[in-house]
């Protein structure tokens, strides 16, 4: 038996296959715990669970000499110290493939919704606008026919490029590696050059990793290469565009929309400038947001955290180097 810490009381169903095989001690507030409770909780623990908004950085890690096991309930895991970790020889889990179509799904329906201005259509009849005077007063932009430019075609991006055919949408994408093989496949387009992507692209979603290298990937001069016309999605992570250029862009109306389900700090303080526009959609990080999506999630989390607590090469793994080449 190890002691385990769980940074959140989600699936209490779930959990109880942690809690029958090892010492588990779970966090019962509604949020993150507090940073002085990780920091304390950390110190004794040989697994931890956290979720993607827990901030597991070189500090935690430190003041863990017994950690032997990471296990994060998100796909992403830019909030975990992942150099930190592997330094210490500790596997760090995730959860991919389970929210894999769901998120794009959110995707897509942004792009929908921002399309066809769904928000404000809504917002428009209960404020008793809907008369039978109405004639151009919401216009829409068609998707059907429009350029769909993907930046980051990993399996997210590959699902939004089989939605937006489905549209009859062209795709292009942008990454750091051609995928040839998939391309007739999901009949998407290649473009190696991530400004030549933004400027002829109608409607530009993005789908790529968050480190370093991607902050704001898109910034300042990435807006200004954009057609005016083009609408912005961003599922991803927040910081990989730089918010203070999407505002301005957005204010001077550079480019036309934008819709988020990330921002740079989450939740979004409320007095954010971009909370004024009204040319952005904002919802709250939902994008894996189905409770039997979630539930699976958590499954696969746990299932990562007792294999690795076993000693058994875990198999969602974001640093496989710990293991060595074998
Ligand atoms: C959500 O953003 C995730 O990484 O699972």
């Amino acid at each position: 038996m190890s002691k385990v810490y769980v940074c959140r009381n989600w699936f209490p169903d779930v959990l109880k296959r942690l809690s029958r095989l090892h010492e588990t001690k779970v966090w019962m507030g509604e949020s993150n715990p507090p940073r002085d409770v990780l920091l304390r909780e950390a110190q004794d623990v040989e697994g931890l669970l956290s979720l993607g908004s827990d901030v597991i950085d070189s500090e935690i890690i430190n003041v863990a000499p017994k950690l032997r096991m990471i296990s994060n309930y998100a796909v992403g895991y830019d909030n975990i110290d992942i150099a930190a970790a592997t330094a210490r020889g500790i596997p760090v889990g995730y959860t991919p493939y389970v929210l894999t179509e769901t998120t794009a799904d959110l995707a897509f329906a942004l792009l929908l919704t921002s399309a066809r201005r769904i928000v404000e259509g809504d917002a428009f009849v209960r404020q008793g606008k809907w008369t039978t005077a109405i004639h151009l007063d919401l216009p829409g932009v068609d998707v059907n026919n429009a350029t769909l430019g993907i930046v980051g075609l990993g399996r997210i991006g590959m699902q939004m490029a089989k939605r937006a055919k489905a549209f009859n949408m062209r795709v292009l994408y942008y990454d750091i590696t051609r995928r040839e093989e998939i391309e007739s496949l999901l009949g998407v387009e290649y473009v190696s050059n991530l400004h030549e992507l933004l400027s002829v692209s109608d409607f530009i979603s993005i789908h790529a990793n968050f480190s370093e290298q991607t902050r704001h990937m898109v910034s300042a001069a990435e807006f200004a290469v954009m057609k005016p016309t083009a609408i912005l999605i961003n599922t991803s992570r927040g910081p990989i565009v730089d918010q203070k250029a999407l505002y301005q862009a957005l204010k001077s109306r550079q480019i036309l929309r934008a819709a988020l389900d990330v921002t740079e700090v989450e939740p979004i303080p409320l007095d954010d400038p971009l909370l004024t526009l009204d040319n952005l959609i904002i919802v709250p990080h939902i994008g894996s947001l189905v409770p039997s999506v979630r539930r699976q999630m958590m499954s696969m989390a746990v299932e990562n955290l007792i294999s690795g607590l076993r000693g058994d090469k875990i198999l969602y793994c974001a640093n496989p180097s710990v293991y060595g080449n074998g």
